[in-house]
């Protein structure tokens, strides 16, 4: 087990703000499923047009995260989340003013937009303050905020579904936002992009603040060594370790999303009806019931990763969502499971999720904030995020479709035999991370 518990109360204080923009990514994503309905209602929307309002945000998503790493090397990490709030909060007021479907639109659009920057910098940032005995917890600290985000999201579409007051559901984002506004006025700009941009002096007390009087020779030396490199942006992106780690970034990035979880977080209820749950209300439940896993588990991660390392717990992750996705394809293939195929589709569908929220959910995000080189890593984690967001994008479009075309027991076994291929990958081509200081981390070329 990691001594994440013992955490200096400074730094743990840091990586929670930060999380905050985890909490808005997974509350902005989860809210507008059950918005919809009554965004449908008043505003007399097509079945096109709903589904454009619900996925509008992840374009947003995409469009946010390809400059965010940009930004975070320009202006810094502290100052793009300090930037992520505010355009969350807007987002928030404007959604619950919209007067019309198109202001509705624009807003859910920047929401995405402030989803696209946190998603890139709330966990380069956490990796950067943190300790290296440590940094799988605290970024899997920012995993540990998306699930709750989602839980919420879903907790109060549930409580003001009986209302149906989606500018409230949609509107209370405001809150954490103006949190993470505040407390990143407060807190401390990352020790290393303050050496990247030469501010020596306020980097070393930032690193000596986080060390906690723990000498830090080794680490000053390690981040000044691997500032000698004077490329940044693209051209940095072109060394051979730079683009190894690109690689491997993208394809972690696009397999988390490709073996299907979305397909649950966002379709719950569907699936759990296909499966002969039948009432509305069990299937809302047996969702509920989903994020309540979703969260749970993910302190597995939080208390393991650093003691046991990111690929151990990548493998039996993957293994148990794999095992669980084949289940499911299973259990759809047989004529006749009646009130079994139920009780399979709902274990299978928890233990898929679980295995998930200890392994790709938080270490693909651990992984992509330490692989890269300090000058390479905003860029290159933007380019990770991008790719995580499109294929998001992409298996949310056409996960009813895939059901229709190839029926549900391919498509879960089209999901099952993915996880596979990522434990090759993870085996082949991941470096192990634990407590390597990040200007060690290299992935092999
Ligand atoms: C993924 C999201 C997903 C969430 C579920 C995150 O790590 O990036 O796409 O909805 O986990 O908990």
């Amino acid at each position: 087990m990691t001594n994440a518990l013992v955490v200096r109360p400074f730094v743990f204080l840091v990586a929670s703000v930060a999380a905050l923009g985890g909490l808005l990514f997974g509350y902005d994503t989860g809210v507008i499923s059950g918005a919809v309905l009554f965004v449908t209602r008043d505003f007399g929307l097509s079945t096109a047009l709903q589904a454009f309002t619900v996925s509008i945000v992840l374009l947003g998503a995409i469009a946010g995260s390809a400059v965010a790493g940009t930004l975070a090397d320009r202006i810094g990490r502290r100052m793009t989340l300090l930037a992520a709030g505010v355009i969350f909060g807007a987002g928030a007021l404007l959604s619950a003013f919209a007067p019309s479907i198109v202001v509705l639109l624009v807003a859910r659009s920047i929401v995405g937009i402030a989803i696209g920057f946190s998603s890139v910098v709330a966990p380069l940032y956490i990796s950067e303050v943190a300790p290296p005995n440590v940094r799988g917890a605290l970024v899997s600290l920012y995993q540990f905020a998306i699930t709750i985000g989602i839980l919420a999201a879903f907790l109060l579409d549930y409580a003001l579904a009986a209302s149906g007051a989606w500018r409230w559901m949609l509107g209370l984002a405001v809150v954490p936002s103006l949190i993470l506004i505040v407390g990143m006025t407060l807190l401390p700009e990352s020790p290393r992009f303050l050496f990247k941009i030469g501010r020596v002096d306020d980097a070393r007390d930032e690193l000596r603040n986080i060390a906690g009087g723990a000498q830090i020779d080794d680490e000053e030396r390690s981040i000044v060594a691997s500032l000698a490199v004077k490329k940044g942006g693209f051209a940095a992106l072109a060394s051979p370790t730079a683009r190894a780690a690109l690689f491997v970034g993208v394809a972690l990035a696009f397999l988390q999303q490709v073996t299907g979880i979305n397909t649950v977080i966002y379709y719950g209820p569907r699936i759990f009806q296909m499966a002969g749950i039948g009432s509305n209300e069990a299937s809302i439940l047996a969702t509920a019931a989903v994020g309540v896993v979703n969260v749970l588990l993910t302190l597995v991660a939080i208390f393991f990763v650093d003691g046991v390392g990111r690929k151990p717990l990548l493998y039996a992750g993957c293994a148990g969502m794999g095992i669980s996705l084949a289940a499911l394809a299973f259990a759809f293939s047989q004529p006749n499971l009646h009130g079994a195929l139920a009780a399979i589709a709902l274990v299978a569908t928890m233990m898929y999720v679980g295995s998930f929220a200890y392994s790709l959910g938080p270490i693909v995000w651990l992984l992509i904030s330490e692989i890269f080189p300090l000058q390479a890593r905003g860029l290159g984690m933007s380019l990770c995020t991008l790719a995580n967001w499109a294929a998001n994008f992409f298996v949310s479009q056409f996960f009813l479709t895939m059901i229709e075309r190839l029926g549900r027991p391919l498509t879960f076994a089209v999901y099952a035999t993915l996880c596979v291929v990522t434990i090759v990958f993870v085996a082949r081509a991941v470096p192990e991370t634990k407590h390597e200081m990040l200007e060690e981390i290299r992935v092999a070329t």
